[in-house]
């Protein structure tokens, strides 16, 4: 194999040239949940005047392109995934002028603006639903989906299926007035779209997505952009839990046989004319394979999606014991990442890179370790270090470039506001079984939505982190805001931000390799360490590899052979890229020493780097 030992030329990817591609592959996103990143009216609540007052901060950390969580106007049952009014602001967060004013911010700071799509369900409280429920006859009466009651063989009204929704309990909900049900995925307040009705469409197309594109945000994250199409028999769904009346069944309402002309549909009238960026929310798939279609460049869909693999590790499944925590491997994580990073070779398909969101708990209590100080540090250090180094585009979540943890233990259920926590929680409190109550309580502390959503961790100086002068705050700020915040970080060169910002830099330095790179599982059985290659081919036919060896554990591990790995002859061809120790690792007989320290990690290449 052969070492470059002289910069490379413009490098290659595995589909084609980098110089074609576009903006959105190397940018690095960034989540704001906008009720907890910055408050500006002291309401205890976070709002766009506030999230604009931070714009520098987040273009200082190397971020290309913001996505806000949804602001439209909304009962919040679902904070804000249940919309009323796609072109009215909910008032805590401002106004839609507010609005046009953070997409000019943002593009003053050449940085982009993405809003968060919801079109799968409105709110009960949408002008569209509210007429639809108003009589059978109505215009917009298909524009929801609307069935007759079935009755038991004891004459008692049951749903129309058996199937199961996401925050525990039916589907289906009743109407009084009309004598139907209507079908919800998520909270009865949640009613979902009927995207087989032709107008309904127009619809969503016209008053969701051109009135914000035509305002000039860059595109959008779309929510349960695979739920669209649903299986129109309406049948009931195997009986898999015996124990209970609504049965798992996302097979009846997920990839139906709609959904890919929908998507396109989608795309060839709205997205692809405004040149918009769309990433999806694509959960229940059951292979990599079937991803393909919906991000395959030539398929017309989306650019990106989200798979949920492995952040939903540990947990229960979605429709089951979701947060009945269940332990996993570090080789099952390690196979859940590669299979992920790697099906994308050979295709012209994308992959997208993350590991937190508004939806799960913090990453650094997940998977690294937060039980001292200094293995916070270093594990919050070498988990950035992994996902800079993975192929796709990178996703971060606020709060997690300063190493934000989940909420303390002691805290009790009352701290937890999600519906989905709560349902679950209450679900375990009715079944009268007290270990299941426990078991519930021990897997929120880990997986809950809450984690991500309490206050961002401004300044340890000030009330309530710096995220808001106001009295009260619509949840609790953790205790610990004094020992993680990002004052505290700013210019420190061995914090975990600080990090995060060379890393960032690096990685878009050696996008043929990080962004673009094929990647290759090394070590893949050991249960300690995290090793793997990325490659790229230059034009001139030369292979550029980066080595990524990473302790994932609380011991020392022996490094593995860089040379070997590397496939270099002499140790001189081998070159320490970084470190996520504070000086580099020592020197010992020349070479760096063999013992990675505790949620240590490196990357060394094969080529010459220069400066870094
Ligand atoms: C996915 C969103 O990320 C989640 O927060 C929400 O509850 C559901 N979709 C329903 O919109």
């Amino acid at each position: 194999m052969e070492c470059l030992r002289s910069k490379a030329r413009t490098p290659l990817n595995g589909t084609g040239l980098i110089g074609k591609e576009p903006w959105w592959k190397a940018a690095v996103f960034y989540q704001v949940y906008p009720a907890s990143f910055k408050d500006s009216s002291a309401e205890g609540w976070g709002d766009i005047p506030g999230l604009i007052s931070e714009l520098d901060y987040l273009a200082d950390l190397g971020v290309d392109c913001v996505w806000l969580s949804p602001v439209f106007e909304s009962p919040q049952a679902d904070m804000g995934y249940d919309v009323s009014d796609y072109q009215a602001i909910y008032a805590p967060y401002g106004t839609v002028v507010d609005v046009d004013r953070l997409t000019a911010e943002c593009h003053a700071r050449d940085m982009k603006l993405i809003l968060d799509l919801v079109v799968n369900h409105t709110s009960v409280e949408h002008a569209w639903f509210k007429e639809s429920r108003s009589s059978k006859t109505s215009p917009k009466r298909d524009w929801y989906i609307w069935r007759p009651a079935r009755y038991d063989s004891h004459g008692r009204r049951i749903p129309p299926t058996n199937w199961r929704g996401y925050f525990a309990g039916p589907t289906w909900t009743w109407d009084e007035d009309t004598q139907e049900y209507y079908l919800h995925l998520y909270a009865p307040d949640q009613p979902d779209l009927n995207w087989e009705n032709d107008e309904c469409r127009e619809a969503i197309y016209n008053d969701t997505m051109r009135f914000w594109l035509d305002r000039g945000v860059d595109g959008f994250r779309i929510d349960t952009v695979n739920k669209y199409s649903k299986r129109t028999e309406y049948v009931d769904a195997p009986v898999t839990d015996p124990q209970s009346d609504s049965q798992p069944a996302p097979e009846m309402w997920c990839n139906g046989p709609r959904i890919h002309e929908f998507i396109r549909e989608m795309n060839q009238k709205v997205l692809a004319p405004y040149n918009a960026v769309s990433v999806g929310e694509l959960s229940n798939m059951a292979s990599p394979h079937d991803v393909i279609p919906y991000v395959s460049a030539s398929a017309k869909e989306l650019d990106m999606v989200f798979e949920f693999s492995m952040i939903r590790l540990g947990t229960g499944g979605g429709f089951g014991p979701k947060y009945i925590y269940r332990p996993y491997t570090l080789s099952t994580f390690k196979e859940t990442v590669k299979k992920f990073q790697t099906f994308i070779e050979g295709t012209d398909a994308w992959t997208t890179v993350f590991c937190e969101n508004h939806d799960n708990g913090r990453a650094v209590s997940r998977f690294g370790d937060t039980s001292t100080p200094e293995l916070w540090r270093a594990s919050a250090k070498t988990l950035a270090l992994w996902q800079i180094t993975l192929t796709g585009t990178l996703f971060l979540y606020q709060g997690q470039e300063i190493g934000m943890v989940n909420m303390p233990s002691e805290w009790g259920i009352e701290e937890y506001k999600d519906v989905e926590s709560r349902n679950f929680y209450q679900e375990a409190v009715d079944s009268g079984d007290e270990q299941r109550v426990r078991d519930t309580m021990h897997g929120l502390r880990i997986l809950a939505r809450d984690h991500s959503r309490i206050p961002f961790q401004w300044d340890g100086g000030k009330k309530n982190a710096g995220f808001s002068e106001g009295d009260r705050t619509w949840m609790r700020v953790h205790d610990g805001f004094g020992e993680i915040n990002a004052m505290k970080q700013r210019g420190d060169q061995g914090s975990v931000l600080e990090f995060w910002k060379r890393a960032l830099r690096l990685r878009k330095r050696f996008k043929d390799l990080f962004v673009h790179g094929r990647f290759t599982a090394l070590e893949e059985g050991d249960e300690k360490r995290f090793v793997y290659l990325k490659e790229s081919t230059t034009e001139s036919g030369g292979n550029r590899r980066a080595l990524v060896v990473m302790n994932w554990s609380k011991e020392v591990q022996k490094c593995v052979d860089v040379k070997k790995s590397l496939g270099c002859e002499g140790a001189d061809e081998v070159r320490l890229l970084f470190s996520t120790t504070d000086r580099g690792p020592k020197m010992v007989g020349g070479e760096h020493e063999a013992a990675l320290r505790p949620w240590e990690g490196r990357v060394y290449v094969n080529f010459e780097a220069g400066d870094i």
